[in-house]
């Protein structure tokens, strides 16, 4: 599994060794800049894609903190988002005065996450900052203030790592470029 990539991908756009050492960064700027905060710190990450980048994320911060979770749909099982979002599970803690880092896996139209964004606002944390796993550059890219940020990628359809094609390869250990016909599309690049 280290050097040959799922027959569906195209090419391997981020490696496992990447990935390990880009997440440790983040954990440690997270850790730098949150010690010493007195109110506690709650990461929330977005189900499902987010998962696996929230489970190594976390564990590269030293700091005491706690994890949760919620869930919105916006994309169906295509590859461009459909453009309404519904919440399929809120948190369950009570982040009020907490300090709370969102973990996103990708951030696309920006829509996700201006929901998200919004909707953690409602409960007046203490502070709210992104950490992105990836940034798609498209022409037309929302601006976020992503103060945690893996990596940029290019305009095309990514999976692995926690990201999905309709509910498959979540669990390739790297980020990939699926071939377009597996989704029958034309290539975007
Ligand atoms: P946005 O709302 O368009 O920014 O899309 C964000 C969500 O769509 C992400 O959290 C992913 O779950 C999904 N998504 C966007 N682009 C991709 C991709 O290239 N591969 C897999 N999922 C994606
Ligand atoms: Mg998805």
């Amino acid at each position: 599994m280290v050097n040959e990539s799922h027959p569906d991908i195209e090419r391997i756009l981020i490696s496992e060794d990447e990935l390990r050492n880009r997440v440790s960064e983040l954990g440690a700027a997270i850790t730098r800049d949150y010690a010493g905060k007195a109110e506690g710190l709650v990461v929330v990450s977005v189900l499902r894609g987010a998962a696996i980048f929230m489970a190594d994320l976390v564990r590269a911060i030293e700091l005491p903190l706690e994890m949760d979770f919620l869930a919105i749909s916006s994309y169906g099982s295509g590859t461009v988002s459909s453009g309404t979002i519904s919440m399929k599970k809120d948190i369950s803690s009570d982040i009020a005065d907490k300090h709370v880092i969102i973990a996103e896996d990708i951030i696309d139209s920006g829509l996700s996450l201006t929901y998200t964004i919004k909707h953690l606002l409602s409960f007046s944390p203490a502070s709210l900052q992104v950490a992105a796993l990836l940034y798609k550059q498209r022409e037309d890219s929302p601006s976020f203030d992503v103060r945690y940020k893996g990596f940029d990628v290019p305009d095309e359809f990514v999976v692995g790592y926690g990201l999905d094609y309709a509910e498959r390869y979540r669990n390739l250990p790297y980020i990939g470029i699926l071939k377009p016909q597996v989704y029958g599309g034309e290539s975007r690049g």
